[in-house]
């Protein structure tokens, strides 16, 4: 589970690493009552930021430095509702104003290619971390950490050694990495990351921004964990479907991609991404993952277009289904079903592949329903380029 950036920010706090009063808001006149008490402390200076599980919030207008309670009340009218990436902001969290001197990046995260904890520093941190590491990366110091030792001082001092820190900072910087240490390993995390860490004008090493995945796999043992689960802002559309007992997760493109089984619905991304590039310039991308999964009803079906078509971003949509358990005539009278439950409210083209159990029959069903929106393609490739173009159009 990724933390929202409020969340890590108690996390840190309770694991002492240094952070900066915060606190959210939901409409903008909580954000001028947080900004009025936080702002105190800082000269009247407050940060509003957007409170959503993606990056580039700051690029995307999602992070404003307020200079009164006025202008974060008004930060927050702007970023409350706004879209990033596909992500509909519901909180802002009112951060306390730092004096930044310098920013720089630190991250401990699971190595799954080398088997290890990897713990990434820069001296160089910010927004652009993503260039920076793509175009220079010597200035991004990678060090392996053994899990059985984490890291204490000899490890810390490693680490800011290697990113090329003075010895006067490098001493103010890693008892920090500590702290970020120890959250990684008390909360069982796989990512805890931290852009900027700054250090201010005052000389105060600071947690500024933070990125949190907790693993499932250990919620058995961090009962408090189920706190964080926040179901007001996880996309409705999600809920709705973990209602469904779909596997459905939003991405930002614009062909909706239903399948049965993760194996098919992950080729589809694939190739749907492909025809995308191949004939549509890129503009046709997948919109979302829905595995209706293996046994697959009719009414399964039906629940899995009625998600997929809510998605405002969706053009079309390619149903690519292989016939098992569930047999293709089943999933072409889910289909028929769906789109006669939906009427009107259906607008949007369907491109659909069956194969295997029943196929002919499922394929006979589509055609003698003869509806508009529904277009029936015999390959995966034939159909996911037909998607993308009916996307892109
Ligand atoms: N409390 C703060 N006081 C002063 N400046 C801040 C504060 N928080 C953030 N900033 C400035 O805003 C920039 C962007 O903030 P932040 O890192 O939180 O968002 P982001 O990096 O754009 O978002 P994401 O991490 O999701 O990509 C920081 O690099 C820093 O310069
Ligand atoms: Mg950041």
């Amino acid at each position: 589970m990724d933390l929202f950036e409020y969340q890590a920010r108690d996390v840190f706090e309770k694991h002492a690493v240094p952070v900066l009063a915060g606190a959210v808001a939901t409409t903008p006149q909580e954000a001028r009552q947080a900004a009025e008490t936080i702002g105190a402390k800082s000269g009247g200076v407050t940060v509003v930021k957007a409170q959503v599980k993606t990056g580039g919030r700051g690029k995307a207008g999602g992070v404003k430095v307020a200079k009164s309670a006025d202008e974060a009340e008004q930060y927050a009218q702007d970023i409350l509702g706004m879209d990033i990436k596909g992500h509909t902001v519901h909180k802002v969290m009112i951060a306390q104003g730092a004096k930044i001197a310098e920013e720089y990046y630190f991250s401990i995260l699971l190595d799954r290619t080398n088997r290890a904890i990897l713990a990434m520093c820069s001296k160089e941190g910010g927004v652009d971390i993503e260039t920076l590491a793509e175009e220079r990366p010597e200035a991004l110091a990678r060090v392996a950490v053994d899990p059985n030792v984490g890291i204490d001082d000899a490890k810390a001092r490693e680490i800011v050694e290697e990113a090329g820190f003075d010895a006067g900072t490098g001493e103010k910087v890693a008892p920090v990495l500590k702290t970020l240490w120890t959250v990684y390993s008390e909360e069982d995390a796989t990512l805890v990351e931290v852009n900027p860490l700054v250090m201010t004008e005052d000389g105060d090493v600071l947690a500024l921004d933070g990125k949190v995945t907790l693993d499932a796999n250990a919620d058995f043992r961090q009962p408090d964990h189920a706190d964080f689960e926040d179901e007001a802002s996880t996309d409705p559309l999600e809920a709705k479907a973990k209602k469904l007992g779909l596997n459905y997760v939003k991405l930002d493109g614009n062909v909706g991609i239903i399948g049965n089984g993760a194996g098919l619905v992950m080729s589809t991304l694939d190739v749907v991404a492909y025809a995308g590039e191949e004939h549509t310039g890129g503009t046709a991308k997948p919109a979302n993952f829905l595995d209706i999964g293996g046994g697959a009803s009719a009414e399964v079906m039906a629940n899995g277009l009625d998600v997929i078509l809510g998605d405002e971003q969706v053009k079309a949509v390619f149903v690519n289904v292989f016939g098992g358990i569930t047999a293709c005539d089943a999933v072409a009278n889910g289909i028929k079903g769906a789109l006669e439950t939906l009427g009107d409210q259906a607008t949007k083209p369907l491109v659909v592949r069956l194969d295997g159990n029943n196929v002919e029959a499922g394929r006979q069903i589509l055609a003698d329903l003869d509806h508009p929106l529904v277009s029936i393609e015999e390959t995966m490739d034939g159909a996911a380029k037909k998607a993308a173009e009916l996307a892109a159009k």
